[in-house]
Protein backbone atom coordinates (compact mmCIF):
# COMPACT_ATOMS: atom_id res chain seq x y z
CA UNK A 1 0.00 0.00 0.00
CA UNK A 2 1.59 3.15 -0.97
CA UNK A 3 1.16 5.87 1.65
CA UNK A 4 -1.57 8.43 1.52
CA UNK A 5 -0.97 10.05 4.56
CA UNK A 6 -0.97 13.38 2.58
CA UNK A 7 -4.37 13.13 1.43
CA UNK A 8 -7.52 14.07 3.89
CA UNK A 9 -10.46 13.04 2.41
CA UNK A 10 -13.61 13.69 4.29
CA UNK A 11 -15.06 10.42 5.48
CA UNK A 12 -17.57 8.99 2.35
CA UNK A 13 -15.80 10.08 -0.61
CA UNK A 14 -15.01 7.81 -2.70
CA UNK A 15 -11.69 5.46 -2.80
CA UNK A 16 -11.70 5.09 -6.17
CA UNK A 17 -10.81 9.03 -6.41
CA UNK A 18 -8.92 9.86 -3.64
CA UNK A 19 -6.91 6.76 -3.72
CA UNK A 20 -6.12 7.48 -7.73
CA UNK A 21 -2.90 8.82 -8.29
CA UNK A 22 -0.04 9.18 -11.18
CA UNK A 23 2.80 6.80 -10.43
CA UNK A 24 5.72 7.03 -11.94
CA UNK A 25 7.31 3.69 -11.40
CA UNK A 26 5.48 1.05 -13.73
CA UNK A 27 6.35 -2.20 -14.34
CA UNK A 28 6.23 -2.16 -17.85
CA UNK A 29 3.76 -5.51 -18.11
CA UNK A 30 1.50 -5.73 -21.19
CA UNK A 31 -2.05 -4.92 -21.26
CA UNK A 32 -4.87 -6.81 -23.46
CA UNK A 33 -6.38 -4.61 -26.58
CA UNK A 34 -10.24 -5.43 -24.96
CA UNK A 35 -8.78 -3.69 -21.50
CA UNK A 36 -7.06 -1.34 -23.90
CA UNK A 37 -10.68 -0.76 -25.75
CA UNK A 38 -12.34 -0.30 -22.18
CA UNK A 39 -10.26 2.29 -21.43
CA UNK A 40 -11.49 4.52 -24.49
CA UNK A 41 -15.34 3.05 -24.21
CA UNK A 42 -15.32 4.71 -20.79
CA UNK A 43 -13.85 7.73 -22.23
CA UNK A 44 -16.92 7.24 -24.39
CA UNK A 45 -19.38 7.64 -21.83
CA UNK A 46 -18.44 11.13 -20.65
CA UNK A 47 -20.53 13.89 -20.92
CA UNK A 48 -19.84 16.77 -23.26
CA UNK A 49 -21.54 20.19 -24.78
CA UNK A 50 -24.03 18.99 -26.50
CA UNK A 51 -23.08 16.02 -27.17
CA UNK A 52 -20.31 16.62 -29.59
CA UNK A 53 -17.81 14.12 -28.39
CA UNK A 54 -14.66 16.55 -29.65
CA UNK A 55 -12.08 13.50 -27.87
CA UNK A 56 -9.79 11.66 -30.25
CA UNK A 57 -7.39 9.11 -28.58
CA UNK A 58 -4.50 7.91 -29.79
CA UNK A 59 -2.68 4.86 -28.13
CA UNK A 60 0.36 2.94 -28.69
CA UNK A 61 1.10 -0.56 -29.36
CA UNK A 62 4.42 -2.45 -28.38
CA UNK A 63 5.41 -1.77 -31.72
CA UNK A 64 5.06 2.32 -31.45
CA UNK A 65 5.55 2.64 -28.00
CA UNK A 66 8.52 4.08 -28.75
CA UNK A 67 8.14 6.41 -31.13
CA UNK A 68 5.35 7.76 -28.52
CA UNK A 69 7.88 8.13 -26.11
CA UNK A 70 10.00 10.21 -28.28
CA UNK A 71 7.49 11.99 -28.52
CA UNK A 72 7.02 13.36 -24.76
CA UNK A 73 9.58 15.76 -23.50
CA UNK A 74 12.83 14.45 -22.02
CA UNK A 75 12.20 15.15 -18.57
CA UNK A 76 9.24 12.97 -18.73
CA UNK A 77 10.63 9.99 -20.91
CA UNK A 78 12.90 8.78 -17.89
CA UNK A 79 10.27 7.15 -16.16
CA UNK A 80 7.37 6.78 -19.08
CA UNK A 81 9.53 4.33 -20.26
CA UNK A 82 8.21 2.19 -18.09
CA UNK A 83 4.44 2.36 -18.48
CA UNK A 84 2.57 -0.30 -20.79
CA UNK A 85 0.78 2.25 -23.10
CA UNK A 86 1.16 5.80 -24.04
CA UNK A 87 -1.21 8.10 -25.64
CA UNK A 88 -2.41 11.19 -26.83
CA UNK A 89 -5.76 13.10 -26.45
CA UNK A 90 -6.70 15.59 -29.29
CA UNK A 91 -9.80 17.65 -29.79
CA UNK A 92 -12.05 18.58 -32.34
CA UNK A 93 -12.20 22.52 -32.42
CA UNK A 94 -15.37 23.21 -34.25
CA UNK A 95 -18.69 21.95 -33.61
CA UNK A 96 -19.99 19.28 -36.15
CA UNK A 97 -23.28 20.59 -36.48
CA UNK A 98 -22.37 24.41 -37.24
CA UNK A 99 -18.74 24.82 -37.86
CA UNK A 100 -18.77 27.57 -34.62
CA UNK A 101 -15.45 27.12 -32.40
CA UNK A 102 -16.23 24.53 -29.62
CA UNK A 103 -14.89 26.57 -26.57
CA UNK A 104 -15.45 23.44 -24.36
CA UNK A 105 -13.77 21.06 -26.17
CA UNK A 106 -10.75 20.78 -24.36
CA UNK A 107 -13.10 20.65 -20.91
CA UNK A 108 -14.99 17.79 -22.63
CA UNK A 109 -11.54 15.73 -23.53
CA UNK A 110 -10.82 16.15 -19.86
CA UNK A 111 -13.85 14.60 -18.57
CA UNK A 112 -13.06 11.78 -21.10
CA UNK A 113 -9.72 11.46 -19.81
CA UNK A 114 -11.09 11.26 -16.09
CA UNK A 115 -13.90 8.49 -17.32
CA UNK A 116 -10.39 6.63 -18.89
CA UNK A 117 -8.66 7.25 -16.15
CA UNK A 118 -11.54 5.60 -13.63
CA UNK A 119 -11.95 2.59 -15.62
CA UNK A 120 -8.10 2.26 -16.15
CA UNK A 121 -7.96 2.29 -11.72
CA UNK A 122 -11.31 -0.46 -12.59
CA UNK A 123 -8.92 -2.59 -14.30
CA UNK A 124 -6.20 -2.53 -11.76
CA UNK A 125 -4.21 -0.04 -13.87
CA UNK A 126 -2.97 3.62 -13.27
CA UNK A 127 -2.81 6.37 -15.73
CA UNK A 128 0.18 9.54 -15.33
CA UNK A 129 -0.83 13.02 -17.43
CA UNK A 130 1.25 14.50 -19.61
CA UNK A 131 1.19 18.17 -20.62
CA UNK A 132 5.02 17.68 -21.28
CA UNK A 133 4.67 16.57 -24.78
CA UNK A 134 6.16 17.89 -27.69
CA UNK A 135 2.90 19.07 -29.76
CA UNK A 136 3.86 19.74 -32.79
CA UNK A 137 5.79 16.88 -33.35
CA UNK A 138 2.46 15.01 -31.90
CA UNK A 139 0.21 16.64 -34.40
CA UNK A 140 3.00 15.42 -37.15
CA UNK A 141 3.12 11.98 -36.40
CA UNK A 142 -0.43 11.74 -35.92
CA UNK A 143 -1.22 13.30 -39.11
CA UNK A 144 -3.52 15.30 -37.90
CA UNK A 145 -5.09 18.56 -39.62
CA UNK A 146 -4.24 21.51 -37.01
CA UNK A 147 -6.83 23.10 -38.23
CA UNK A 148 -9.79 20.87 -37.30
CA UNK A 149 -7.97 19.34 -33.93
CA UNK A 150 -6.22 20.07 -31.12
CA UNK A 151 -3.95 18.49 -29.27
CA UNK A 152 -4.83 18.29 -25.40
CA UNK A 153 -2.13 16.64 -23.55
CA UNK A 154 -0.30 12.76 -23.38
CA UNK A 155 -0.60 10.34 -21.26
CA UNK A 156 0.72 6.65 -20.06
CA UNK A 157 -1.09 3.82 -18.56
CA UNK A 158 0.21 1.08 -16.53
CA UNK A 159 0.67 -1.29 -13.62
CA UNK A 160 2.17 0.93 -11.19
CA UNK A 161 5.45 -1.04 -9.33
CA UNK A 162 4.31 -2.08 -5.22
CA UNK A 163 5.89 -0.09 -2.57
CA UNK A 164 8.11 -3.35 -1.55
CA UNK A 165 10.00 -3.14 -5.26
CA UNK A 166 10.79 0.17 -5.22
CA UNK A 167 14.12 1.16 -5.49
CA UNK A 168 14.92 3.96 -2.31
CA UNK A 169 14.91 6.65 -4.98
CA UNK A 170 11.37 5.56 -6.54
CA UNK A 171 9.97 4.99 -3.26
CA UNK A 172 10.65 9.00 -2.14
CA UNK A 173 9.34 10.20 -5.38
CA UNK A 174 6.02 7.64 -5.18
CA UNK A 175 4.09 9.59 -2.56
CA UNK A 176 0.42 10.47 -3.48
CA UNK A 177 0.55 13.81 -3.10
CA UNK A 178 -1.93 16.25 -0.70
CA UNK A 179 -4.62 19.04 -2.33
CA UNK A 180 -5.14 22.08 -1.22
CA UNK A 181 -8.34 22.66 1.45
CA UNK A 182 -11.60 22.54 0.78
CA UNK A 183 -12.18 25.98 1.87
CA UNK A 184 -9.66 27.04 -0.40
CA UNK A 185 -11.88 26.24 -3.35
CA UNK A 186 -15.26 25.92 -2.51
CA UNK A 187 -17.63 29.05 -1.07
CA UNK A 188 -21.14 28.56 -0.30
CA UNK A 189 -23.44 30.95 -1.08
CA UNK A 190 -26.47 30.64 1.88
C1 LIG B 1 -3.06 17.84 -18.06
C2 LIG B 1 -2.01 17.22 -17.18
C3 LIG B 1 -0.68 17.33 -17.51
C4 LIG B 1 0.32 16.73 -16.73
N1 LIG B 1 1.61 16.76 -17.16
C5 LIG B 1 2.56 16.06 -16.48
C6 LIG B 1 3.88 15.95 -17.00
O1 LIG B 1 4.21 16.46 -18.09
N2 LIG B 1 4.78 15.25 -16.27
C7 LIG B 1 4.47 14.67 -15.07
O2 LIG B 1 5.34 14.03 -14.47
N3 LIG B 1 3.20 14.75 -14.57
C8 LIG B 1 2.25 15.41 -15.25
N4 LIG B 1 0.95 15.45 -14.79
C9 LIG B 1 0.61 14.80 -13.51
C10 LIG B 1 0.27 15.84 -12.43
O3 LIG B 1 1.48 16.41 -11.96
C11 LIG B 1 -0.49 15.14 -11.30
O4 LIG B 1 -1.74 14.69 -11.82
C12 LIG B 1 -0.75 16.09 -10.14
O5 LIG B 1 0.46 16.41 -9.48
C13 LIG B 1 -1.68 15.49 -9.11
O6 LIG B 1 -1.15 14.27 -8.66
P1 LIG B 1 -1.93 12.90 -8.76
O7 LIG B 1 -2.37 12.73 -10.18
O8 LIG B 1 -0.92 11.86 -8.33
O9 LIG B 1 -3.11 12.98 -7.83
C14 LIG B 1 -0.05 16.03 -15.55
C15 LIG B 1 -1.40 15.93 -15.21
C16 LIG B 1 -2.37 16.50 -16.01
C17 LIG B 1 -3.82 16.31 -15.64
Amino acid sequence: MHDFSQRDPISGVSESLWQRWSPRAFDGSAIDDDVVARLIDAARWAPSCRNEQPWRFHTSTANTFNDFLALLVEGNQGWAQSASLLGFIVCERHFQRNGDPNHHARFDAGAAWMALTLQARAEGLYTHGLGGIKYDEVAAYLAIDTQRYDVVMGFAVGRAVEVSALTDEQRAREIPNGRMALGDIWQSYR
